[in-house]
């Protein structure tokens, strides 16, 4: 590691995590504070802790008590080693607890949005006015403060900010890192800059520079293998790696014969031919249609095709003899969710089908050049890396592609029916600028039939439904409110243009209690 590298990660701030949902939010703001973050399981020991030189502690919300049997708790050591602390929701708990001041049960809870009234001036709430709103989500509360603590501030149920500045540690009840609380990046960059005197030294400009290095120096004159399959991640880390060591990367594109209508040739375009990455196109899809013949069940389709997509990359991969190195387009929430708030950090290969099992049989060793990105920072390098802006901002696409998306059985003719209608879908929604607006958008296909008519013939064709879906998460979603005329002339050019299909509905269905795919 370089020491302009070490520069990059040290002085950040480390987030100690105990389970919540918003973590990985408390990461990516203090990045956009500019200062570099990192979440550790809660049970880290403090001297690889302290090994990361961070200039402050953030202890994360959760979801247990600190009073349960099994609560998530750590040694009080952690406020004795002169960086400071701030605790958010039960982190603020735990502070209390551990420096003997009390935490109850409160008489009602409090979830969602709250009034936070501001008691003192103080740097931590610097720009925060008097009253603004926070988002809650407690049961237990702060009822007594530990020794040299004070109030910042309250709801009308509880105390919601304190203070201890001789110890340096600070917290809040409220969720700093969530939107809905108007001034919490105000409070989480006071916490930052104020208090811990952090300078910025997270830049996505230098990553790259840095990242490029590092891998030239990690792969030497050797050779790497990288699994493209034209999303995101697995481009980005190409561009990265083919930007370090040139054409000793080779990368392998296996086209299922399950992508979006033209996608193959897109990803080739851009690039083989744009970007001159050296690119292997297995053209497999006549292997993928007659593995999935007769099968109807989802689960078996999903296992089918990763099955096959091993072995066809595998035995491609095989064949670049010299290869040294597998790189996977692996992001820094695959690594957040694979270590469990409970057990170590295991940052274990992304399950994801297309590389599984391969390193360990080919002895080849891993290169994750994105492993320390959020995805919005891995669409940033891409941009600069001069990926077009339309393949940096697609949607996402599944790994067993529109094999999940024709219900019941996969033929030739229903995949070609399907990629004309959803090319037409996406088509629209771009000339109408709603691609942006929308997080996922695509059409499925039903293995229903009905009856309809055109000119003068009855028809009976098959139904197509179109899917579009907002999120940030993927977790929850609600169905999009897509304009009527919209949906009208998507549903007449599909109807018109796409021999197969006589009628088209649309899913207003949200998750839960639906799936945004429909198998
Ligand atoms: P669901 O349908 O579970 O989808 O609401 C959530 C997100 O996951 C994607 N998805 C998959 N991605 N392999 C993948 O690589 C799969 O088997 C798979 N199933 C769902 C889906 O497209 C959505 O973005």
């Amino acid at each position: 590691m370089t020491t302009a590298h070490l520069k990059l990660h040290q002085k950040g701030i480390v987030i100690l995590d105990f389970g919540s949902q918003y973590n990985q939010l408390i990461a990516r703001r203090i990045r956009e504070t500019g200062v570099y973050s990192e979440i550790l399981p809660y049970n880290t020991p403090i001297q690889k802790i302290l090994e990361k030189k961070p200039s402050g502690i953030i202890l994360s919300g959760g979801p247990s008590s600190v009073y349960a049997a099994d609560a998530h708790l750590i040694s009080p050591e952690i406020f004795e080693v002169g960086i400071p602390v701030l605790g958010i929701c039960y982190g603020m708990q735990l502070i209390t607890h551990l420096l003997q001041g009390k935490v109850a049960k409160g008489k009602i809870g409090e979830y969602g949005k709250a009034i936070f009234f501001k008691d003192t001036d103080h740097m931590l709430l610097d720009r925060v006015p008097h009253q603004s709103q926070v988002w809650m989500s407690h049961f237990d509360e702060v009822t007594k403060l530990p020794e040299g603590f004070v109030t910042l501030g309250h709801t009308d149920t509880c105390i919601a900010a304190i203070a201890n500045d001789s110890r340096q540690i600070y917290a809040t009840q409220f969720h700093p890192e969530v939107s809905h609380t108007t001034y919490g990046k105000q409070i989480l960059t006071n916490f930052v800059k104020n208090i811990c005197k952090t300078q910025s030294n997270w830049d996505l400009y230098n990553y790259i520079d840095q990242t490029v290095y590092n891998i030239k120096k990690t792969v030497g004159s050797q050779k790497v293998i990288l699994g493209l399959s034209g999303g995101v991640d697995s481009s980005v880390a190409a561009m990265l790696i083919h930007k370090a060591i040139g054409d000793r990367l080779t990368c392998i594109f296996v086209d299922t014969g399950l992508l979006r209508k033209d996608e193959a040739q897109k990803v080739m375009k851009t690039y083989g031919e744009h970007f001159q990455i050296n690119i292997k196109h297995i053209d497999a899809s006549k292997q993928f249609l007659s593995a999935l013949k007769g099968v109807t069940d989802p689960e078996k389709k999903r296992k089918i095709i990763g099955r096959l997509f091993i072995e066809i990359f595998d035995k491609q991969a095989a064949l670049i003899k010299d290869a040294v190195f597998l790189a996977q387009g692996t992001i820094y929430p695959d690594i957040i969710e694979s270590q469990s708030a409970k057990g170590g950090p295991s940052a274990t290969i992304k399950s994801h089908h297309n590389v599984g099992g391969l390193p360990e049989k080919m002895h080849l060793k891993l290169l994750e050049p994105l492993k320390e990105l959020f995805k919005d920072e891995v669409r940033k390098i891409g941009l600069e890396l001069g990926i077009p802006h339309h393949m940096i901002m697609r949607h996402p696409f599944p790994g067993p592609g529109l094999a999940i998306r024709i219900l019941g059985e996969v033929t030739p003719e229903k995949v070609k029916i399907l990629q004309k209608a959803d090319a037409i879908f996406i088509e629209e929604l771009y000339k109408n600028n709603l691609y942006d607006k929308v997080s996922q958008a695509f059409v499925v296909l039903l293995p229903v039939k009905s009856v309809g008519v055109m000119g003068d013939e009855r028809t009976y064709e098959y139904t197509a439904v179109i899917r579009s879906a907002n999120t940030t998460d993927f977790m929850t979603a609600v169905w999009s409110r897509l304009p009527y005329d919209f949906l009208d002339k998507v549903a007449s050019r599909i109807i018109n243009e796409v021999k197969g299909i006589n009628r088209v509905a649309y899913d207003i269905s949200s998750k839960p209690p639906a799936t945004i795919e429909w198998e």
